[in-house]
């Protein structure tokens, strides 16, 4: 594979290649919010190289931009749509299917944008019925669609993330591997066990994901053993290692798995997103593996 793969930096993705070794379907849609209240842990940076990967690995993958900052939008590439979002679709105004947009190179890769009105969602969702319920009751439209949803909330617990919490089957929580990665988290825990009990019972916090990893500090690797030793199964051995490439594709309107798929997070993410995929595939399924590569990567500028 990594013969095949071109190490310059396109500026616009004209298709992507698609892994020879497909990654597993889930039985059924996995449903993901990726939160954390804290800020720039790497939520967003998480949630569309994951998505890419998976896309590249033959799923359906979704992904929605909860955060009116709107950089998991950019990030893919999609436009910050004022006629069309997810706001709308929060306000009842649009339904799902008419805010999905395609990410440009990805068939498998679907996203629904985020615009600076969604600011204005927390207040204005305040008054209306079933205020924690409306993106379920949007997702519920579209989810048979889709392998995997992965929903990018903002650094806060307010009624975004209340809705992204109720309208998922499981918690993904970035961690940065830093000195107070872990003041925090007890109150984003505490919100959702709290909405385990009230809203949702079949959320489940069942994905940890370390970023912003340095091996060679002794920081990084105490955080990453006080977060194993609190969370054995959850936490996925794999670190996203802090590296330059990924914080430069947002820029270029890509993730890493594009902008350059051989450097260190393009590789760690692309582990990560098929061990996922692999702890949420069917139990006693052979997996048939055979997927041929099908695309390419073009628009060098
Ligand atoms: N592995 C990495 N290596 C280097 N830089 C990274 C890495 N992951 C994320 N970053 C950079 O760190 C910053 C924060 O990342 P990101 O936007 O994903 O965090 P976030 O949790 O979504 O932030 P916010 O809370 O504002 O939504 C960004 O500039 C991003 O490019
Ligand atoms: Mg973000």
């Amino acid at each position: 594979m990594a013969d095949e793969v071109s190490r310059e930096t396109p500026t616009k993705v004209v298709g992507v290649r698609r892994l020879k070794e497909a990654m597993a379907k889930p039985a059924s849609t996995r449903i993901f919010t990726v939160a954390n209240q804290k800020g720039g842990v790497g939520k967003t940076t998480t949630t569309v190289n994951i998505a890419a990967a998976m896309a590249m690995g033959g799923l359906r993958v979704l992904v929605i931009d909860l955060d009116p900052q709107g950089n998991a939008s950019t990030a893919l590439g999609v436009e910050h749509c004022d006629s069309g979002g997810v706001y709308e679709v929060l306000m009842g105004s649009a339904t799902m299917p008419e805010v999905i947009k395609k990410v440009s190179g990805f068939p498998e890769l679907d996203c629904v944008s985020s615009n600076t009105s969604l600011a204005n969602a927390e207040i204005n969702l305040v008054s209306m019925v079933a205020r924690e319920l409306q993106l379920k009751a949007a997702i519920d439209e579209v989810s048979a669609n889709y392998d995997y949803i992965f929903i990018d909330c903002p650094p806060s617990l307010g009624l975004l993330t209340i809705n992204a919490f109720a309208a998922s089957k499981e918690l993904l929580i970035p961690i940065q591997t830093e000195y107070y990665a872990l003041e925090g988290l007890s109150q984003l825990l505490e919100t959702y066990s709290v909405v385990k009990k009230r809203l949702n019972p079949n959320l489940n916090l069942s994905t940890i994901v370390l970023t912003m990893f340095d091996s060679r500090t002794r920081l990084s690797n105490d955080v990453a053993a006080n977060v194993r030793s609190h969370f054995p199964s959850e936490l996925i051995d794999i670190p996203i290692p802090r590296a330059v490439r990924v914080s430069e594709a947002p820029s270029y309107n890509q993730t890493v798995m594009t902008y350059d798929p051989l450097s260190p997070g393009a590789i760690a993410y692309m582990q990560v997103a098929r061990e996922i995929a692999d702890r949420g595939k069917p139990k006693d399924v052979v997996f048939d593996s055979n997927v041929v590569s099908i695309n390419y990567k073009g628009g060098i500028a």
